[in-house]
């Protein structure tokens, strides 16, 4: 059986999915990283006004400034964000709530996560105004046959009227019949920003000839070992300006410690007296790649949301996508 028939089944039987998965990630010390909760806090500049790039861009210093990019639709993104896969409910609440103390704005769960409620009480009790919050959710594959009910289900469990952007979780049966209910969301007001998540070309090119609202985003795996970069020239090729945000970016709970324990990016995060995980961070935001680094650990949230005062030289963004093997982390 493999993780998405597990998944599939998990879903059938009312099971969690955040239940049995084992942690990664030693706890670092953070007293000699760069940044602090107080540069955090500075709230991103909500800096647009400039036309929306395609994800093979790498993102200039400039275009980082603004701490957002503009979607295909013109909607403001956040570039860096927190997510929230394998928390529990109460879990969720406190890292959405520690995310959005240190100036994290995008938040990123999903319906088979079922951690909605949590992830909607942390955005409660931090007391951040909603319209600075980019709020993603997610379409199970077994929601995708009622997708209109599972939208106002999300919506509800999350207590919000709207979010700011609703992805379908994977390619399945039904999926464009999905996406004809999230883009009557959109005209209902329930929903911001539509896209997809794990498609690749051929799924990709068959929801866009399909859609009345190309797809803003595509969230996929996406990390040094697994760079995805036959995908973001497809998307650029493509024409349709879908932004290639990255889950998994720092490897993964069961994985990560691969990446942070990889030489060149610990020489690299030493060059910048920074944690590996940050520099993971930064990489990704300089190769144009929104980023959602996941955590249930209050002290590298804070860490990983401080990553916009040092710089990779070109020299340390070669030598980081030079580490491109085709090595996925999950079974997708
Ligand atoms: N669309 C999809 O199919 C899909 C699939 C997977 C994930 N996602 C989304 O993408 C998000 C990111 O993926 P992910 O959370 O699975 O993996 P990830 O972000 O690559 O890695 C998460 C792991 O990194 C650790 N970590 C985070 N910051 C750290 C730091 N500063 N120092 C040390 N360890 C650190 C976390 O441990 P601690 O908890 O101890 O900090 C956790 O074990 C998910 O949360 C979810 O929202 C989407």
């Amino acid at each position: 059986m493999n993780r998405r028939q597990f998944l599939r089944g998990a879903v059938a039987l009312g099971m969690s999915v955040t239940a049995g998965l084992v942690g990664c990630g030693a706890s670092q010390s953070t007293s000699s990283l760069r940044g602090s909760s107080e540069q955090a806090r500075v709230k991103a500049d909500a800096g647009s006004g400039e036309p929306p790039q395609t994800p093979a861009a790498a993102a200039t210093p400039s275009d980082l400034a603004g701490r957002t990019v503009a979607l295909n639709n013109g909607i403001d993104m956040p570039r860096l964000g927190i997510g929230t896969y394998i928390l529990s409910n109460a879990q969720a609440e406190e890292s959405v709530y520690a995310a959005l103390m240190a100036g994290t704005r995008l938040i990123d769960t999903a319906r088979i996560y079922g951690n909605e409620e949590g992830v909607g009480r942390g955005i409660a009790r931090a007391g951040v105004p909603r319209d600075e919050i980019f709020l993603t959710t997610k379409l199970w594959t077994a929601d995708f046959a009622d997708a209109a009910a599972a939208i106002d289900g999300s919506l509800a469990r999350l207590g919000q009227d709207y979010v700011d952007l609703l992805l379908l979780h994977h390619e399945d049966t039904y999926d464009e019949d999905a996406y004809r209910a999230m883009e009557d969301a959109v005209a209902a007001g329930k929903v911001r920003s539509i896209g997809i998540s794990n498609f690749y070309e051929d799924g990709f090119d068959r929801i866009c000839a399909m859609a009345s609202i190309q797809p803003a985003v595509l969230q996929n795996e996406t990390h040094p070992y697994f760079q995805e970069r036959s995908m973001r020239e497809h998307l650029a090729s493509s024409d349709v300006g879908t932004l290639l945000e990255s889950w998994f970016p720092l490897g993964g709970k069961d994985n990560c410690d691969v990446l942070f324990s990889d030489k060149t990016i610990v020489e690299i995060a030493s060059n910048h007296g920074v944690s590996p995980a940050q520099a993971l961070i930064r990489w990704h935001l300089q190769t144009g790649n929104v980023c959602i680094p996941g955590s249930g650990n209050p002290d590298h949230i804070r860490e990983d949301a401080n990553v916009w005062d040092f710089e990779l030289s070109p020299d340390e963004m070669a030598a980081i996508d030079a580490l491109d093997r085709n090595q996925r982390f999950a079974w997708y």
